[in-house]
């Protein structure tokens, strides 16, 4: 039985770099037909970004474009614009993510394709929220992060290197899509009830957003009281009127630090990071863990409120007992003991690891050709009934002929397509 969650949904992707591209790669593994529309002879701008091989896609491109069919056609052309009203009139959803104005440039705005196909779930990335200011503005990762404040609320609070600074995960891109794949999903259960496509607008910024709720709480409180507990700027240090960098603070009420453990100096992430939990038992298990009973009884240390107030001391003895160990054996010391603890890993600890490869985890896609396999990220959860599969990305327009004939479309309607520059580049006139 075919338990693939999408099974029979069209999915038209207009999409491209990563926000969308990450969006429609995940409802491909949860079993949606995609078909990939790109610019014919260049197509979607990862394909050759960061290339290692000019003969090969990029490692960016084959990250995101998984199990899709790709189109090349030119939308702007009346040819393009019949076929893409020929892909629409049957499709489940339309996804872009193109620059503000130009899909309704192009002809193809929600009304218009709501008119084409009243089903079709019509779904569009852009920057910023409508209402924004900057709702014109194009948007990339860092201008989501710098925006949302993500930027503001990430990095060190002091030092030369205290300056807002940006993730390294992708929270105004694939978390974007992420976040419109649930609005797609919404937006197909609420087709079941109302018989009607609806508009999904998913800004980058919202997406991100969504994720520093916890700091418009940080907000909140220092607007009433003016500090924040949690913050290495308590007690000592001063607060202004926003939420602060923090440095590595957990970020809610227990206590949390990374440590150098041994052979920081020459493996930069040969750090862990270890939480004192808030409750009597938890802070006992971490201090019998480390050896450091004698806080148990004494009133700087022995209560959650305290210890806020005293952090910087319980910084500096559990940096003393870490600095000499392997991160490794930390994190068997105090795992067992019931302390929240984890190593700092590369991605190439992370990639090297076998159980990780468990078939959802991380997954080796085999693309051929000369790229052969390749590694990726799969589905981040796990469905009892329905293991997805993972297949190779499409070559620029490697699909096109297929998908035109499925469509309808004759053998000399095909190849009048490729030479008149609707489905392949125009050939150029010799000199
Ligand atoms: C990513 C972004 C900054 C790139 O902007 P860009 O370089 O102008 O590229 P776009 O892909 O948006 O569009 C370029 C042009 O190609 C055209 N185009 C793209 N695919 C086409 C096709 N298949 N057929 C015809 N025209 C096409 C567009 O209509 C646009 O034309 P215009 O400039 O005349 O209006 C912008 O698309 C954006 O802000 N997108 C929304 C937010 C987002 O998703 N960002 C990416 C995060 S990973």
């Amino acid at each position: 039985m075919n338990t693939a969650p999408l099974q029979g949904i069209k999915v038209i992707d207009f999409t491209s770099v990563q926000s969308g591209p990450s969006c429609t790669q995940l409802l491909a593994w949860l079993g949606a037909d995609v078909i990939k529309i790109e610019r014919p002879g260049t197509g979607d701008a990862t394909r050759d970004e960061l290339q290692f091989d000019p003969d090969c896609p990029s490692y960016y491109f084959l990250q995101l474009n998984s199990d899709k069919k790709s189109l090349t056609l030119d939308a702007a052309t009346p040819d393009g614009k019949a076929i893409l009203t020929k892909l629409l009139e049957t499709a489940d959803v339309f996804i872009e993510n193109l620059h503000p104005g130009a899909m309704d440039k192009l002809g193809f705005s929600w009304d218009v394709v709501h008119k084409i196909n009243p089903r079709c779930v019509y779904a569009t990335i852009k920057g910023f929220p409508v209402s924004s200011k900057y709702a014109d503005l194009k948007a990339y990762e860092p201008v989501a992060q710098a925006t949302a404040a993500a930027a503001s609320t990430t990095g060190f609070y002091q030092g030369p290197e205290a300056m807002p600074t940006q993730s390294g995960a992708a929270l105004g891109d694939s978390n974007t899509g992420m976040h419109c794949a649930i609005a797609i999903l919404a937006a197909l259960l609420q087709r079941q009830h109302t018989g009607e496509g609806t508009f999904v607008y998913q800004s980058m910024h919202n997406a991100c957003l969504n994720l520093c709720r916890i700091k418009t709480r940080d907000q909140l409180t220092l607007d009433r009281i003016g500090y924040l507990t949690q913050f290495p700027q308590y007690p000592d240090g001063k607060f202004g009127d926003f939420v602060p960098r923090g440095g590595n603070i957990e970020g809610s009420g227990v206590l949390g630090w990374t440590y150098k453990c041994k052979n920081w100096e020459t493996d930069p992430n040969d750090y862990v990071y270890i939480i004192l939990q808030r409750g009597a038992k938890d802070f006992e298990l971490a201090c019998k863990a480390m050896g450091f009973e004698d806080w148990l009884t004494n009133p700087d240390f022995n209560t959650a409120d305290a210890r806020d107030r005293h952090k910087q001391e319980i910084y500096d003895r559990i940096g003393k007992w870490a600095i000499d160990k392997d991160k490794y054996e930390i994190t068997d010391i105090l795992g067992k003991a019931g302390v929240p603890v984890g190593p700092v890993l590369s991605t190439k600890e992370i990639m090297n690891d076998e159980s990780l490869y468990d078939g959802n985890t991380l997954v080796r896609i085999n693309q051929g050709g000369k790229i052969g396999e390749f590694v990726t990220v799969g589905v981040p959860f796990t469905m009892s009934n329905y293991q997805p599969t993972y297949g190779p990305c499409p070559t620029l327009g490697g699909n096109t002929e297929e998908i035109l004939a499925d469509y309808g479309f004759t053998p000399d309607q095909i190849k009048a397509f490729a030479a008149n520059g609707t489905t392949a580049p125009l050939s150029k006139p010799a000199k």
